[in-house]
């Protein structure tokens, strides 16, 4: 089945935000897909909801979920899983994907997505979670790379090889999130081109673009500017070697008018002809105090650095 979602290049695609709600049922925008934030739409039957129902009649709509918390050792929230399976049913996803992490535990929710350890025993825990939900949704789970500040002594695996093991042995497909590559790259000392090599390329079927910010020491996913141009070259490769999956740009925080959104995510349009365009010249960087002080820098990694390695 993952090859059926393989062969659905739905080309160019945006978040769906409230702000855009208006323009978008006014002006019907030529984008070729949606992705929606599951946890935005599945506790309300109010506005939200019925605007969604709107948009999935004219555009493909892809459900992506950031509360699955697929890595934790708490048991799987079938509460959760059974909204989000009753969403699926009403809208009919593309498909429904998630990320590589865990969310809390001892039902205690953070809103971050964690890092885990990557190795044998993480591995088998998160294939038999897979197996479950997919079993459960009726359908196969993508799950996305995650963008992450620090590792673990206890991986022993790449993240690559676990990401390659994963859908091996489940079937699942990946959402490969470029930027997150190159934000985990940078942060973790890995070289994001070797990253984009080596993973499995039939079994992704999206992928996402976003901006982040550069701290000089270390990188933040922050999703609320222009996408750099190291992340366009990556893109530019990746696109290649998926041979152009679906793809869509994030934006959440600082989020601009409809217009300057879709015009960032056309320049994707440039570095699919597989020709080299760019200079990757030296990406603006900020103090750490700036860092600190901006409210969308949410995770510091020198703030997680005290409670894992
Ligand atoms: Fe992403």
């Amino acid at each position: 089945m993952i090859d059926d979602l393989n062969a659905k290049k739905l080309g160019l695609g945006l978040g769906l935000r409230n702000q855009h709600f208006n323009y978008i049922l006014e002006n019907n925008p030529k984008v070729d897909w949606f992705e929606i934030i599951s946890e935005n739409f599945m506790d309300s039957y109010g506005r939200p909801r019925h605007i969604l129902h709107q948009i999935a009649e004219k555009y493909p709509v892809v459900m992506h979920g950031v509360s699955m918390s697929i890595g934790s050792i708490d048991p799987l929230d079938f509460s959760y899983l059974k909204r989000l399976k009753t969403l699926s049913k009403e809208i009919n996803p593309v498909w429904i994907s998630d990320h590589l992490c865990w969310t809390g535990v001892l039902t205690i929710n953070s809103h971050d997505l964690l890092p885990i350890p990557l190795n044998e025993e993480t591995l088998k825990h998160v294939c038999e979670r897979i197996r479950i939900v997919q079993d459960y949704l009726e359908r196969p789970l993508i799950l996305e790379n995650p963008s992450t500040y620090l590792s673990f002594e206890q991986s022993t695996l790449k993240e690559w090889e676990f990401l390659s093991h994963m859908a091996q042995e489940t079937n699942c497909g990946l959402l490969l999130d470029v930027n997150n590559v190159y934000v985990s790259g940078f942060n973790n000392d890995f070289d994001p081109i070797t990253y984009i090599e080596n993973l499995p390329h039939d079994r992704i079927v999206q992928m996402h673009l976003a901006g982040h910010q550069h701290c000089g020491d270390y990188i933040i996913d922050t999703h609320d500017r222009e996408v750099t141009n190291h992340v366009w070259e990556l893109f530019r490769i990746a696109w290649q070697k998926t041979g152009g999956v679906a793809t869509l740009l994030e934006w959440d925080g600082n989020i601009p008018e409809f217009d300057v959104y879709y015009a960032e995510l056309q320049k994707a349009k440039d570095f699919m002809s597989g020709e080299v365009i760019t200079s990757l010249d030296e990406e603006s960087i900020i103090t750490k105090e700036e860092a600190i002080s901006n409210p969308i820098n949410f995770m510091v990694p020198n703030v997680l650095s005290d409670v894992t390695k």
